[in-house]
This record gives structure tokens, C-alpha cells and sequence, in this order.
């Protein structure tokens, strides 16, 4: 994912330092060129020597050391990397970025550098709350650096609250923001559907689909590295949003209906990747069903077709939709894209290798307003996502 990044990881000294080992060791993993720098406080909490060998590289410790024999390593360092993480970013370092005191060698590198900073914020909870502190990061993000907003939990000093550091997952995931996304969707709402909808037979058992939510996760992913602003609405499903999305949980079709109608007004694209279940018992039973020797009948309705209400307030709007098809897809796909008023709908058969629901791949064909067919190979599912995108941003330029 990181191949040949340069990536500096700037240590401050919290508690939360020992997780900075495991941080270097996954940007390893993902081919990445890792480099350490500590601050003194840091040297409490782990050692450079685990630091330097994880990373493969010396580590920076102190910019006046005879060793270095050169007064300039900071500026050495601060031009060296594609992104600087800051993990953890304690009140102190991130007080005294926010005030322009570079005394160490973390502080002056940051200070000295131009490439983008990512603070990973981990402390006590009051300090976090601390309005000083809240008042330094909002300064340091109105100047254009990152942050990783810190979780809620345990803290190391047994009180509970806001202060945890983030996930190194979400870190790695914001990293990757920072360096390959772009601002082709900056400013616009992107409204996207993912996974199946579950509809109640009884408190037990449902009506669904075998839709994983991979595709629509990744359109999600792909769209907020393009800056956009994503509101996610998703059926169940176990797969975590990328940091940054606006995610709403859903379980049926009229939830999810109702969630897509109360976000529609504001949003300049409707992606519709979920698989909405097309039915729905009539009666869904308050108590498990028993089972008896004669079997049993469930009567089933129509769930609403939500593009279908999303056509009849289109505006300037764009619309993607999908296709599952096992046979005729085109001439199928055809009829759902004029019926549904859309402007893009991607067209796939799950029977085919590779194809549809569990995989991370898909293949596919686009079909645009004008009735144009375009396929595609085997790509995988965040490589399609990209595509997608690329096409969707065609369309909004179109409407402007
Ligand atoms: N869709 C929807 N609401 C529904 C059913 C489908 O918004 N109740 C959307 C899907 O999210 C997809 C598109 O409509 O973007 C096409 O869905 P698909 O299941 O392929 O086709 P259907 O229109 O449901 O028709 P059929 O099941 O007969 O193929």
C-alpha cells in the first residue's frame, strides 16, 4: 500500500509510545521507508534501539549529538519524508507546534518540514478536553495538519473517556488519505448505499441476500480519498468504514429508505450499491415461530423501490445505480437505467468467476445516460470503486 513511501514517525512521551513500535512495523509491512525521531520524555516509555531496529534506520534523538557532526540534521530530516506522524502527540508537543517552539528534535523537524503532519493525539481525558488544547489543535488543523481523533475507553490511568489513541488502522488509513487522495469531490455529498437489508420473519429469522457490502464500502473509501463529504447508509454487514465517513447502520428496506430520503436533499450524488431486499414478510411475528409437522407460509409484500422515489426530485442530482443480473444483463439493465431515470448504472452477473457478492473482485459493465456500454476486465472491487468515480466526476462536470 506505502511502496517506497517515506514515512517519518515523530514520538512524544505518553503511555501510548509502546503502540508507535507496532506503527512502524505495520508501514513496514506495507513496504513503506520508515524513519523514528523521539523526543526525550519518549525515551521513558521505549527504547530506541527497538525503534531503530523495527525501522531499519537510525533514530533521531537529539540534533546537537557529535555523532550526527552536522548542525543541520533537522532540516535533513524535515526534507526527507512524504508524511510525518506524530504518535502519540501529547498536550505538550502539540502546544508547543500550535505556538512555533521547536526546542527538540521532534519539534524543530515538524516545524521545519513541508510535508504533511498527521497528530495522533492520545492523553487523559481533561487534558484532551482542555480548552487550551482543543484551542492548539484548532489552529494547527485550520494550518492545514491532520489529526486522528483519539478513541473512547480505558485510558492508561484507569479513568474512562476520550483520550485513547486511535486505532493504528484508522492512523494507517489517513495516512493513505493524506498521500494519494485528491480533491476532485472536494465540497460535494455523496450519498451511498452498501450491503444487504434484512427483513424480520420473526425475532429470529429473515429474508436477505448474500451482498457483503465490499463494493459500496469501497465507493465510500474512494470517494472520501477524493475529498468528498460520505454519508454511508449500510445493512448489516462486519466490514469497518473507512475513517471519515458519516456512517448510518440500517437493517431493512424501509429503514433504509428512510435514511436515504431524510439525507437526499443535500446530496449532489445517490450511489445505490446496496442489494435492497425487493420483499418483505407482511406480518413479522413478536415471538420465534414454532415449528409444526405442516410447514409453514409466509406472505410477502413489496418493499419500495428506493431509486425509483429518488427519480421523482432528481434536480441536477446524480444517480448510480446497479445491476444484478444473471442473463440478458444489458437489455435488462437497459430498462432498470430508463426506469430509474439514471445517469450511470453498473451491470454485473454474480455468475460469473470472480463476480458479485463475497469476492473482492467484480467485473462489470458501465452504462451511461446516452446508453453507452462499457466493460470492464476482472479488477478488484477499490480498483472498480476508482473507476466509478472517475466517470461520476465526468457527470458532475457535465452538470455544472
Ligand atoms: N434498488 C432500490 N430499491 C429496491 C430495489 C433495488 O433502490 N427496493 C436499487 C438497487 O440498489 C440497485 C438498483 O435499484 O442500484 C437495481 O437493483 P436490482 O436488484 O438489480 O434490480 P431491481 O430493480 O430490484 O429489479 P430485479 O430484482 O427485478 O432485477
Amino acid at each position: 500500500m506505502f511502496s517506497e513511501k517515506k514515512i517519518l514517525i515523530g514520538i512524544a512521551g505518553g503511555i501510548a509510545a509502546y503502540k508507535a513500535a507496532e506503527l512502524v512495523r505495520q508501514f513496514k509491512k506495507n513496504s513503506a521507508k520508515v524513519r523514528v525521531m523521539m523526543t526525550q520524555a519518549a525515551l521513558n516509555f521505549i527504547t530506541p534501539l527497538t525503534l531503530g531496529t523495527l525501522s531499519e534506520n537510525p533514530v533521531l534523538l537529539d540534533l546537537f549529538s557529535q555523532e550526527e557532526n552536522q548542525s543541520t540534521v533537522h532540516i535533513d530530516w524535515a526534507r526527507w519524508p512524504d508524511v510525518i506522524i506524530l504518535c502519540p502527540a501529547t498536550l505538550n508537543v502539540v502546544g508547543k507546534i500550535a505556538s512555533g517552539i521547536a526546542d527538540d528534535a521532534v519539534t524543530t523537524t515538524i516545524l521545519a518540514s513541508t510535508a504533511p503532519v498527521i497528530f495522533c493525539p492520545a492523553m487523559n481525558k481533561e487534558m484532551y478536553a482542555n480548552k487550551i488544547y482543543q484551542a492548539n489543535q484548532e489552529k494547527l488543523i485550520s494550518n492545514g495538519y491532520h489529526f486522528v481523533a483519539p478513541g473512547k475507553g480505558e485510558l492508561a490511568c484507569g479513568e474512562e473517556g476520550w483520550g485513547r489513541l486511535a486505532e493504528l488502522e484508522d492512523i494507517l488509513s489517513e495516512a493513505k488519505r493524506v498521500l494519494f487522495g485528491d480533491q476532485a469531490l472536494k465540497g460535494k455529498k455523496v450519498l451511498i448505499t452498501a450491503g444487504p437489508t434484512r427483513e424480520p420473519i420473526d425475532p429470529v429469522r429473515f429474508i436477505s441476500n448474500r451482498s457483503s457490502g465490499k463494493m459500496g464500502f469501497a465507493l465510500a473509501e474512494a470517494a472520501v480519498m477524493r475529498g468528498a463529504d460520505v454519508t454511508l447508509v449500510s445493512g448489516p454487514g462486519c466490514l469497518k468504514p473507512f475513517p471519515g465517513i458519516r456512517f448510518i447502520s440500517v437493517q431493512t428496506a424501509t429503514e433504509m429508505a428512510n435514511q436515504v430520503a431524510g439525507c437526499l436533499p443535500e446530496a449532489d450524488v445517490l450511489v445505490m450499491a446496496a442489494a435492497v431486499s425487493d420483499y418483505r414478510p407482511k406480518v413479522s411475528s413478536a415471538r420465534k415461530i414454532k415449528k409444526d409437522d405442516v410447514g409453514f407460509a409466509i406472505e410477502i409484500e413489496r418493499n419500495d423501490d428506493i431509486l425509483l422515489k429518488a427519480s421523482e426530485n432528481k434536480g441536477s442530482r446524480i444517480h448510480v445505480g446497479f445491476s444484478v443480473e444473471t442473463e440478458n444483463e444489458i437489455e435488462n439493465s437497459l430498462c432498470k437505467l430508463r426506469k430509474k431515470d439514471l445517469d450511470l448504472i453498473v451491470v454485473n452477473n454474480p455468475l460469473e468467476d470472480g463476480s458479485g457478492f463475497e469476492w473482492d473482485t467484480n467485473k462489470v459493465c458501465l452504462i451511461d445516460k446516452a446508453e453507452r456500454v462499457e466493460r470492464y476486465p476482472l479488477l478488484s472491487k477499490s480498483e472498480l470503486a476508482d473507476r466509478i468515480l472517475d466517470k461520476m466526476i465526468g457527470l458532475l462536470k457535465t452538470e455544472q
